[in-house]
């Protein structure tokens, strides 16, 4: 195994990959004979600073070596754009092993492409590893839960976050040879910074230091691109924030639709401008960087999200989460940790608020979720003999059982 390739697309990837460029380095730093090559590939889907530039600082993040910039655009153009860009770069690199991460559009993207890549003087394809691999919500109305069905169908490697990963995957035909349980690399990225995060100025600069507050992230279309479904969960929130500031950093699309919905009027200072945050009200502010943000979660009374991941991060810190979505593709953060799935109902939100802010159940850590998920899976990739053999190559999508 001489060259791996490691694919990041979008926010939630970079937090997830970090770990395994960290576990190549110190493989390369203890064994200077057999060093491992890394070619990090950033497709471009997120490209704004606060959405992917900040992370590769605060994540000790190396420059990308190859950058798609691929940019917005529908799924179909920006998933048929990354595949024709990243294409050129596979014939050119020939690495050993694609990492894919998570679910975007990236993931499926650059999955499918190394699936299928022409190789000729008898090389075979590359591995296909997916980090992140198993998790189902059931609801293909999700973009991310087709990108990651279809992307488990076509990986060699699936890196599992969790037991029920592992289930769904057996369910769904896979063999269990491809399924390794390793851990959750997301986590191992929270371990890693919680003391610069620490280090953050973001209490102070929002006059947050000693004061209760809650922390709100949404950006699913689901729930913020028709102006019913975003009103009625910001009407959810209002005992809340009757009581408390609520600091939300709005990804860029929900930026866009308060001003498009003309819902301003919620929020106590215009999108855009940091403040102080002290007063009751919904506090919106541009995205943060991850320590920032990273340093809010873990200070904070409540979390409420549609995102994954933050259901995932606020369980390792055992800060109690409201999870504004009918389902959970991480069942783990509602059986041992401190998540409550709380559909998107204004009454059902404000019932989950306030059983949460009541709760004081101490969370179980998840298994393997120690902070070694990165270390678990670059030793796996790295006792792998090298580009796929034929017994190695996946069964065709069509031969699986579906969900
Ligand atoms: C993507 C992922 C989602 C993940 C989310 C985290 C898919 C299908 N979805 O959704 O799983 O939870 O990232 O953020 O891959 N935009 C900017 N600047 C940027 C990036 C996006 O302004 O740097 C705006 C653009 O208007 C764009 C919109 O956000 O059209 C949506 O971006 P896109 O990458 O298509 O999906 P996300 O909603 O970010």
């Amino acid at each position: 195994m001489n060259k791996i390739m490691i694919v990041v697309g979008a926010r939630p990837n970079f937090m997830k990959a970090a770990p395994l460029v960290a576990a190549i380095r110190r493989h390369n730093r203890n064994s200077l004979a057999n060093p491992v090559s890394l070619c990090l590939v950033h497709t471009g889907q997120h490209y704004d600073e606060m959405m992917s530039g900040a992370f590769f600082d605060d994540l000790d993040l190396p420059a990308p070596d190859l950058h798609l910039a691929v940019g917005s655009g529908s799924h179909a153009v920006q998933t048929a754009e990354i595949m024709r860009r990243f294409e050129a770069v596979l014939l050119a690199q020939e690495p050993d092993i694609v990492v894919v991460v998570g679910d975007v559009n990236s993931t499926l993207a650059c999955a499918l492409v190394a699936s299928k890549i022409p190789c000729d003087g008898g090389r075979s394809r590359p591995l296909i590893a997916h980090v992140e691999a198993g998790l189902r919500s059931f609801d293909r109305d999700m973009p991310e839960e087709v990108n990651r069905v279809l992307t488990d169908h076509l990986a060699d490697l699936l890196f599992v976050t969790e037991e029920s990963g592992m289930q769904n995957l057996l369910r769904e035909g896979i063999p269990d040879s491809k399924i390794h349980f390793v851990g959750n690399t997301m986590i191992d990225s929270v371990l890693a910074s919680l003391v610069k995060a620490e280090q953050s100025r973001i209490l102070d600069q929002l006059g947050l230091r000693r004061i209760p507050y809650s922390l709100l992230t949404l950006h699913r279309p689901a729930n913020v691109d028709q102006r019913e479904m975003f009103l009625n969960i910001l009407e959810g929130l209002q005992d809340l924030s009757n009581t408390c500031p609520i600091l939300f950093p709005a990804h860029p699309r929900t930026g866009r639709r308060i001003q498009e919905f003309g819902l301003e009027p919620f929020f106590m200072v215009p999108a855009g401008t940091k403040d102080t945050c002290a007063a009751p009200g919904i506090h919106l502010l541009e995205p943060l960087g991850y320590l920032d943000f990273l340093c809010l979660m873990k200070h904070a009374a409540l979390v409420i999200t549609d995102s994954g991941g933050i259901q995932e991060e606020t369980t390792s810190l055992g800060v109690p989460c409201v999870t504004v979505r009918k389902n959970t593709e991480r069942p783990v953060t509602v059986s041992r940790g401190t998540n409550v799935i709380a559909g998107t109902e204004e009454g059902t939100i404000r019932k989950a608020i306030a059983k949460q802010l009541l709760t004081n159940q101490p969370a179980t850590l998840p298994e393997k979720w120690d902070g070694r998920a990165g270390e678990r899976i670059i030793a796996k990739l790295l006792a792998m003999p090298g580009r796929a053999e034929e017994e190695d190559l996946v069964a065709p999508l069509s031969n699986a059982t579906s969900t």
